[in-house]
């Protein structure tokens, strides 16, 4: 099966899946921790937007994302294995989210208010403006809240990810906030998942 990105390489799921090889022991194993910066789930990524996935490995491997693992692994993948590995794991779609979002707290829907959140990242944070744009629906809430921190985070070596549209949006809040904003997008019912590495064994 192939799948095509604009101006990318053409993906193919098969391909994708022998590549994933060297990725299954992170992103493969449901709960696994990563414990840099801090210890936090490493991010779901079954179920992802192709266009996207391809679009963060592109920024580990500019130097964009700093995370030391991400970045040496991405280092190694040409074109071609990114847009495979893109379509492979883009290929765990499970069903579709919930057209209606799910109701916040008060005080949570204050702070998506302020960041607009919906309006780019999509009814229950699942249904994107843009495929290069993450589903954060469902994702964990460790990971999505060191994800919010970093791209607050200025001239570090190993830690922050420089992006023009999320770092004006991520400044406006407090640790705390991101914390509760994190916790309810965790809370959604999204698109994300692991797929366990045993599936493929
Ligand atoms: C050593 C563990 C490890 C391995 C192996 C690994 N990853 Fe990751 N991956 C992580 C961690 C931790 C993060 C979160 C990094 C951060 O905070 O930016 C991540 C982030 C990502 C992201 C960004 C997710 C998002 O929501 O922005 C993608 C895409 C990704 N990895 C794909 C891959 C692929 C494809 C492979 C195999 C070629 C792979 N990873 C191998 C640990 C790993
Ligand atoms: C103008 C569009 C836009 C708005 C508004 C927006 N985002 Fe984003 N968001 C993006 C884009 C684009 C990315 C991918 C950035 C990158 O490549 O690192 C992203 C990435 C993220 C990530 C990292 C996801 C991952 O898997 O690593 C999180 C978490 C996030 N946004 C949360 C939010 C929250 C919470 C709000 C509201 C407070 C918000 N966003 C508002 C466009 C937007």
């Amino acid at each position: 099966m192939a799948v095509a990105f604009a101006a990318h390489a053409q993906g193919d799921v098969q391909a994708g899946q022998k590549k994933a090889e060297m990725c299954i022991g992170c992103h493969g194993i449901p709960g696994y921790q990563n414990s840099f910066p801090e210890i936090h789930k490493v991010p779901k990524i079954s179920g992802q937007s192709g266009p996207y996935i391809v679009s963060s490995l592109v920024a580990y491997k500019k130097g964009e994302r700093k995370h030391p693992s991400m970045r040496g692994i991405s280092a190694s993948l040409s074109d071609q294995d990114m847009a495979d590995l893109a379509a492979f794991y883009a290929s765990h779609a499970s069903k579709p989210a919930p057209e209606a979002t799910k109701a916040p707290s008060a005080a949570v829907a204050a702070l998506l208010d302020k960041g607009a959140c919906l309006s780019c990242h999509g009814a229950n944070l699942s249904k994107p403006i843009d495929p290069s744009y993450p589903k954060i629906g469902g994702q964990h809430a460790d990971y999505l809240y060191v994800a919010l921190k970093a791209y607050t985070v200025e001239g570090n070596q190993v830690v922050g990810r420089a992006n023009g549209i999320m770092a004006g949006i991520a400044k406006q809040y407090t640790p705390a906030e991101m914390r509760a904003l994190a916790k309810y997008i965790a809370s959604v019912q999204g698109e994300l998942s692991v797929v366990p590495q045993s599936r493929f064994r």
